[in-house]
């Protein structure tokens, strides 16, 4: 099982503004091969021949609900400036149970799977997170992110409440830089 960018949904259809549900444990295996699949998509989408062979679109995270499924799970697929793994991983049922009062951005902005549009802004977020999830098994981890792997968690998080990353833009003054918020 493997997505291609025709499984993609785009902004243009309202079930990306749904509120995703809990996945329930222990997984069906039908949930954990869609997961599997979330990871394997981000994995090979930024290789450039796998990409070009499958259509897939170069990205760091996807999160379930864009290829449809409306549940609370998404993967992170990021390599550094070396191309040295950072961390590539499947989070269940997250949680944000703290962060930072600081603020952080990606200088050039943001983008997503499901948004075809250019849009430019800030997209302020904390630059400290520490999070609960769940693996594929069902066991806790608690850990904690901060700049670019703290950006993406986000990024991906707030797809499980329906909310895209050009909704924190702001719509006056959308390079206006808050106090507090430094860029990355
Ligand atoms: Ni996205």
């Amino acid at each position: 099982m493997l997505y291609t960018n025709k499984d993609i949904y785009q902004d243009t259809n309202k079930i990306l503004r749904n509120k995703s549900q809990d996945y329930s444990f222990p997984l069906q295996n039908h949930e954990k091969d869609e997961l599997n699949a979330i990871l394997e998509y981000i994995i090979k989408s930024v290789d450039d021949t796998l990409a070009k062979q499958y259509d897939l679109s170069p990205s760091v995270g996807l999160a379930a609900i864009q290829v449809g499924i409306q549940k609370r799970g998404f993967a992170l697929h990021i390599l550094d400036g070396d191309d040295n793994l950072v961390i590539s991983q499947i989070f269940i049922n997250p949680k944000i149970i703290a962060y930072s009062e600081q603020l952080t951005y990606i200088d050039g902005g943001e983008a997503c799977l499901s948004v075809a549009n250019e849009h430019k802004g800030i997209v302020p977020r904390y630059n400290y997170i520490k999070v609960r999830y769940y693996d594929l098994l069902g066991d806790e981890y608690i850990e904690e992110f901060t700049g670019f792997i703290s950006v993406a968690f986000q990024h991906e998080y707030d797809h499980l409440n329906g909310i895209l990353f050009y909704d924190h833009i702001n719509k006056e003054y959308p390079f206006k830089v808050l106090h507090n918020t430094y860029p990355l």
